[in-house]
C-alpha cells in the first residue's frame, strides 16, 4: 500500500476513485504468503488449499503458484445475502470436497468483511478431521467482527470501505481490474440501477 499511483483513466471512468493496492505491492505480498505457507507446512505434508468462490480465484490463482511444493485445490462456493456492498449471514452453497482426514487444509479467501464465510468455513471443515486448518486472505477490513475473527494469514489490513478489483466485484464486475481499488459512491449508484 505505497504511495498512491493514479487511478487509469478507464476505471476512474468506471468509477474507481483511488488506488488502495497495487498490482506490484500485491505481486510482492502474494510471494511473500507463499513462502510463508511453504515454510509453516514443509515439504512432506497432504496439503489442500480451498479457494472461495468466486471472489478468491484471482488471489488463489497467484497463491498456489507462489508456493513451490505439491499442494490440491479444491474450490468451495459459500453465498451471503445482503445488499450488495455489504454481507451478512453465509451458508454453504456447494458441497465440501471429499477425503479431507489428516490433510492440512488453507481456506483461501479474497476479503475478511463480516467474517461470515470464515467462520461458517472453520466450523464445517473442523469436523471433518483435518490435520490442520489455516485460513488465509488477501485483506481484511479494519472493523469488527473482522478483527475478532480468527484468521492465521492476512495480506493487508485496509480501511473499512468498498473495495473492488484483483477478484473481488460489484455486481459481478470489477474483478478482472489488476489492482485493489475504492470504488465511490457514484460507481455504487451507476451499477446499482443498471
Ligand atoms: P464476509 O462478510 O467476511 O463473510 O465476506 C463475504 C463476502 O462479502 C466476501 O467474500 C466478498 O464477496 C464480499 N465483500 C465484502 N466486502 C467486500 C468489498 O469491499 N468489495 C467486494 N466484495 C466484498
Ligand atoms: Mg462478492
Amino acid at each position: 500500500m505505497t504511495g498512491s499511483p493514479l487511478v487509469p483513466e478507464y476505471w476512474r471512468s468506471q468509477g474507481v476513485e483511488q488506488v488502495l493496492i497495487d498490482e506490484a505491492s500485491i505481486a510482492r505480498r502474494v510471494r511473500e504468503l507463499g513462502l510463508q505457507l511453504s515454510v509453516e507446512l514443509g515439504r512432506d505434508q497432504d496439503v489442500v488449499l480451498i479457494a472461495v468462490l468466486t471472489g478468491a480465484i484471482v488471489f488463489a490463482a497467484d497463491l498456489m503458484r507462489a508456493i513451490p511444493t505439491r499442494v490440491a485445490i479444491s474450490m468451495v462456493s459459500v453465498s451471503s445475502y445482503g445488499a450488495s456492498t455489504t454481507s451478512q449471514g453465509a451458508v454453504l452453497a456447494s458441497t465440501l470436497p471429499h477425503n479431507l482426514a489428516g490433510k492440512h487444509v488453507i481456506i483461501v479467501d479474497e476479503v475478511l468483511d463480516s467474517g461470515g464465510t470464515l467462520r461458517l468455513l472453520r466450523a464445517e471443515l473442523g469436523r471433518l478431521g483435518v490435520a490442520s486448518l489455516r485460513a488465509c486472505v488477501l485483506l481484511r477490513k479494519q472493523r469488527e467482527p473482522a478483527l475478532s475473527t480468527p484468521c492465521e494469514m492476512v495480506g493487508f489490513d485496509i480501511p473499512d470501505v468498498f473495495v473492488v478489483g484483483y477478484g473481488l466485484d460489484f455486481n459481478d464486475e470489477f474483478r478482472n481490474m489488476p489492482f485493489v481499488g475504492v470504488l465511490g459512491p457514484e460507481g455504487i449508484e451507476a451499477g446499482s440501477i443498471r
